[in-house]
């Protein structure tokens, strides 16, 4: 679980914890600024950006299962998955020197066969529920980007902390201590008071005359939805994952899989999909090619995306969903003061008040208690 980048140690628990935060942020500056700053006949499509995002995490997953299913096939020069009674010499000494020596006709059709069989094993068909929530929420990200500004999305987006502590309680029988339950009720509080600015400013937000025009109940809609899918899919990929001996990238493999129909759904039967892209208030245009005005700035909405799936992977395995809660909610902290310096947003003492208020809970909320401790102590091993 320790990484060396240029001799210094890192655990990859932190390392990713740390790039899921700075990957919140700049997901949700970039992603509004992709849908705020072109007039709504020139919008990419998101259900376009959702299948992509897709297919290139799929295939960097299906890539480093393969790469890991080759090093353990018999024969390549590694001891197939026994590691504990090695040390990391003996493990070093053992690996390949040469990649023609790993990469034999038969060792890559062995690895092939063996992927394909792990990748549908009998139990593969579970990853589907995860796989379409996501894609839904997925999509609801680009309804709630496109209607709200940076930080209030970013805060209200917080509320998946709550949603979840409930699916954790309700499917995996989790019990909460009263100090968590305390946290999560000033969750909620300050969202509510982040939301009271809506009365008293419109956001503090610079339209460009032509772009997009924001309808805050429609991004506030899709927040919510999304943070109940967040909180669904999170719980259920992680019992998943911890619930079997299956390999993190052969899981991922199976939800980008499990995801292609969904995702492809929502960008060829748009009609049928029940997310109206942001563009819905423009007049109806001609059904577009499907990656129209795909420019640079969807491309990084889609790369950080990609980046974004990966890490959470890493987290959900490494850590756990209370820390990834964690990191979102700095994330908040960032893109606030992103939000000040790039969209001329006007702080309220409101929107103030109920950031402390959400920052302060999170932070409550992962305030381990004395049985947790303990139990980090002992399995703290990556
Ligand atoms: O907001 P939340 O943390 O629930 O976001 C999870 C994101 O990570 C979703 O965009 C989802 O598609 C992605 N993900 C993934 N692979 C996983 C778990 C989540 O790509 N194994």
């Amino acid at each position: 679980g320790v990484i060396n980048v240029l001799g210094v140690p890192i655990p990859l628990g932190a390392l990713s914890l740390i790039t899921l935060t700075l990957q919140n942020s700049a997901l949700t500056i970039v992603l509004h600024y992709s849908r705020i700053s072109v007039p709504a006949d020139k919008m990419y499509s998101a259900a376009s950006a959702v299948l992509l995002n897709e297919c290139l995490k799929g295939t960097i997953s299906i890539s480093i299962a393969f790469y890991n299913t080759l090093l353990a096939t018999p024969g390549s020069g590694y001891a197939p998955l026994s590691p504990e009674d090695r040390s990391d010499e003996e493990k070093a000494a053992q690996r390949p020197k040469r990649w023609d020596e790993v990469l034999t006709v038969s060792r890559v059709r062995k690895a092939g066969a063996k992927l394909r069989k792990d990748v549908f094993s009998s139990d593969c068909w579970k990853l589907s529920i995860p796989a379409c929530l996501y894609v839904v929420q997925n999509n609801l990200q680009f309804v709630a980007a496109s209607n709200l500004d940076v930080p209030t999305f970013q805060v209200t987006y917080n509320l998946k902390i709550l949603t979840t502590a409930l699916f954790s309680v309700v499917l995996l029988r989790k019990r909460l201590t009263p100090k968590k339950w305390l946290a999560l009720f000033f969750l909620a509080a300050g969202v509510g008071v982040v939301q009271l600015q809506s009365s008293t400013a419109s956001g503090g937000h610079k339209e460009v005359a032509g772009a997009h025009q924001m309808e805050r109940v429609k991004g506030l809609l899709a927040v919510a939805s999304a943070c109940m899918t967040s909180g669904l899919a999170g719980v259920y990929f992680e019992m998943v994952l911890k619930g079997s001996k299956a390999d993190l990238w052969i899981r991922n493999v199976q939800l980008s899989f499990f995801s292609l129909l969904p995702a492809a759904v929502a960008v060829f039967l748009p009609d049928l999909s029940l997310f109206s892209s942001a563009a819905a208030s423009a007049p109806p245009v001609e059904r577009q090619p499907i990656f129209a005005h795909f420019g640079v700035w969807a491309w990084a909405v889609v790369m950080i995306q990609v980046l974004g799936g990966l890490v959470t992977a890493l987290v959900i395995k490494f850590s756990d969903n209370i820390m990834k809660g964690f990191a979102t909610s700095l994330a908040i902290v960032l893109s606030f003061c992103a939000g000040i310096i790039l969209f001329d947003f006007q702080v309220t003492l409101s929107f103030l008040v109920g950031t402390c208020i959400v920052v302060g809970a999170t932070y409550l909320y992962n305030q381990p208690d004395a049985a947790e401790r303990r139990a980090r102590s002992n399995s703290y091993s990556l």
